[in-house]
């Protein structure tokens, strides 16, 4: 009898055991996301809005985690567009570039951020002639609905390369804010051609070998010519754009840092975009299978990059990486004296 009361009791201590540690586990989780439910009135001061400092974090953060889908979707009615505030706007911030740079990373994860809303595809508006042929209110509609303090970023990566864009770009905007993303030359060129080849052995298709793309096998140099080293040539693109718009308009971010140690990379973003500090490490955590840092929302909601993003790239002869190195050695130090960051 005894043995069965010490049993009974010893399965209750058990069960309140459990109920103590889950609440505990729970609580703690909670106060991670109540972190990202402070009020960000700065934002608002700083971005010139009117509404109400208590409602609009809230509100945001609810519409960017549930309703934002919904709108993109196409289960929104007009009637809630209204009710809600929301409109569609021109981008305030641009990720100009650079392709493989890590431009899908880094809006994503300034996404995380409450006060900014990401067009989720690649728009190709200043790049396309057909598209901007459309006209600017074509491209606004492209746009995600957002409220008006917040601030929409869009990225095209072809941006970057395309002769005419700086120019539409400044006619859209000339105080517009630019962001470019850039890896250490040779491996960016190397990521560009790792896409092209995927996309040709998709197809059941034969591709050459980077080597034979990136040297002219008539002299022995680098082939100018391959488009993933011109594109790595990073100061010839921005010395065009800095036709149009001042250095200050640009903020460079180090996409080599960005895949080993986001946040500080972030964080100087912020600033950039005079926005508060609002992204946190609790948004960021490493995953060891995928090899790179993902995105945490809150306790429920978190995501990693779709598998194209961080592909293994094929073996390069050393002796053509030492040759792309010394070539882009040059270019890259004019880039650092023009943007006064060293990478
Ligand atoms: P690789 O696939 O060569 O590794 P973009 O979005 O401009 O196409 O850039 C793709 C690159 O983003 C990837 O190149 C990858 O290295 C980099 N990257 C940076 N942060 C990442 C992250 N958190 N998850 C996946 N890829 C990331």
């Amino acid at each position: 009898m005894l043995f069965k009361q010490q049993a009974w009791l010893r399965q209750k201590l058990l069960v309140l055991g459990s109920l103590a540690v889950g609440s505990l586990l729970y609580l703690v989780a909670r106060v991670g996301s109540l972190d990202r439910l402070q009020p960000i009135c700065p934002i608002e001061g700083r971005l010139g809005g009117a509404r109400s400092q208590a409602e609009f974090p809230l509100r945001a953060l609810q519409f960017k985690r549930g309703l934002l889908h919904e709108f993109r979707k196409g289960n929104a009615s007009k009637e809630q567009v209204r009710l809600h505030d929301l409109v569609q706007q021109l981008p305030k911030a641009i990720i100009i570039g650079v392709r493989k740079g890590g431009t899908r990373a880094l809006l994503e994860m300034l996404n995380l951020h409450p006060a900014v809303v990401k067009a989720s595809q690649e728009i190709h508006f200043f790049d396309n002639d057909e598209n901007y042929g459309k006209g600017i209110e074509w491209y606004r509609k492209k746009m995600p609905f957002s409220y008006p303090q917040q601030i929409t970023i869009e990225k095209s990566p072809a941006y970057f390369i395309t002769e005419e864009v700086p120019e539409r770009i400044y006619k859209m905007n000339s105080s517009i804010k630019l962001l470019i993303i850039v890896r250490e030359p040779t491996t960016r060129a190397i990521s560009d051609y790792t896409q092209v080849l995927e996309g040709k052995e998709r197809k059941n298709k034969t591709y050459y070998k980077f080597e034979k793309l990136a040297i002219d096998p008539n002299t022995c140099e680098v082939n100018t010519k391959y488009k993933a080293v011109r594109t790595s040539i990073y100061t010839k693109h921005l010395e065009r754009w800095l036709k149009y718009f001042p250095i200050e308009q640009f903020h460079v971010v180090d996409g080599d840092r960005l895949i080993t140690e986001p946040l500080p990379e972030l964080q100087l973003v912020e600033k950039f975009l005079n926005l508060p500090p609002r992204i946190s490490q609790y948004n960021l955590y490493f995953n060891a299978t995928r090899g790179f840092y993902c995105l945490r929302f809150n306790i429920i909601f978190n995501k990693c990059l779709a598998g194209s993003k961080g592909r293994i790239h094929p073996e390069v002869d050393p002796s053509v990486i030492t040759k792309l190195r010394k070539f882009f050695h040059p270019f890259n130090q004019k880039f650092y004296q023009i943007t006064g960051r060293t990478l």
